[in-house]
């Protein structure tokens, strides 16, 4: 959601990040998560040589089931190629990593077969925050990603459905666990950025679950964080306290990265 510690500085451009992304990530989540892309053996190479791909159906199956849809799937490497052209401003940057994150993490313990997917939901989902007028009118965050990315030849409505459903201001509520986690991922990232903020060293790997779930009850805390957005993480099966921790986890496994 932008508009919630996503204020973009002057100046602030995509180079660095785009450079700090590259760089081996101490932590090598993202960095891993490329890589598992681009040095899987293709399936049959597999069957050939005999190796124990034991994700390759899975993958086989995730993949047929896009094309089943009338969509393609798309690698994390390409999402990050679409999100390095269309956004610049660091903290929308960094945002979209901590989102993309939260929803891995949610995805393992939800959609195992999907995380890809998820992470994809989560990295892509302020797509258009500099390209659209939404301080005027919010109906346009969402569908102007999804016209991005249909220009850029991706056809995936489960994607885009779980875009739009991030900003329900934009007319489509959430239905689906997907859609109910990205609604959810983005005040959380937001959240427990301002909750680490509070520690003299401003590290998250210093926030405790418990006091997230404090702040949470504080209302004037981190006002702009939407509390009924973040609970709708219920609706998956999930807890508020489970999202937490997911997001406490999976953003202090990317920590270096965010700068926190
Ligand atoms: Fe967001």
């Amino acid at each position: 959601m932008p508009g919630f510690f996503c204020e973009q500085k002057e100046g602030e451009k995509r180079g660095k990040l785009a450079k700090k992304m590259t760089a081996e990530d101490k932590n090598g989540m993202i960095a891993a998560n490329v890589n598992s892309f681009t040095k899987k053996k293709p399936a049959e190479e597999c069957e050939k040589s005999g190796d124990n791909c034991s994700t390759k159906s899975r993958r086989e199956k995730a993949h047929q089931a896009g094309m089943e849809k009338g969509g393609r799937t798309m690698t994390r490497e390409e999402a990050h190629t679409i999100l390095m052209k269309y956004m610049e401003g660091e903290n929308y940057i960094l945002h979209s990593y901590a989102v993309e994150a939260i929803m891995r993490g949610l995805a393992k313990r939800l959609d195992p077969d999907s995380v890809e997917k998820w992470g994809i939901a989560g990295l892509l989902h302020d797509l258009d925050e500099e390209q659209c007028d939404w301080r005027n009118d919010m109906k346009v965050h969402g569908p102007t990603s999804v016209e991005i990315l249909k220009k850029e030849g991706v056809e995936d409505q489960e994607l885009f459905d779980a875009i739009c459903a991030h900003n329900p201001k934009c007319g489509v509520k959430a239905k689906t666990p997907i859609q109910y986690a990205l609604l959810a991922a983005d005040p959380m990232s937001g959240f427990v950025k301002a909750v680490a903020q509070i520690y003299p060293d401003k590290k998250i790997a210093s926030v405790k679950p418990k006091s997230v779930l404090k702040r949470f009850n504080e209302m004037r805390f981190a006002a702009g964080a939407n509390r009924d957005y973040m609970e709708a993480i219920e609706f998956t099966g999930l807890r508020l306290e489970d999202l937490v921790d997911v997001a406490l986890e999976e953003m202090g496994a990317i920590s270096d990265t965010l700068g926190l």
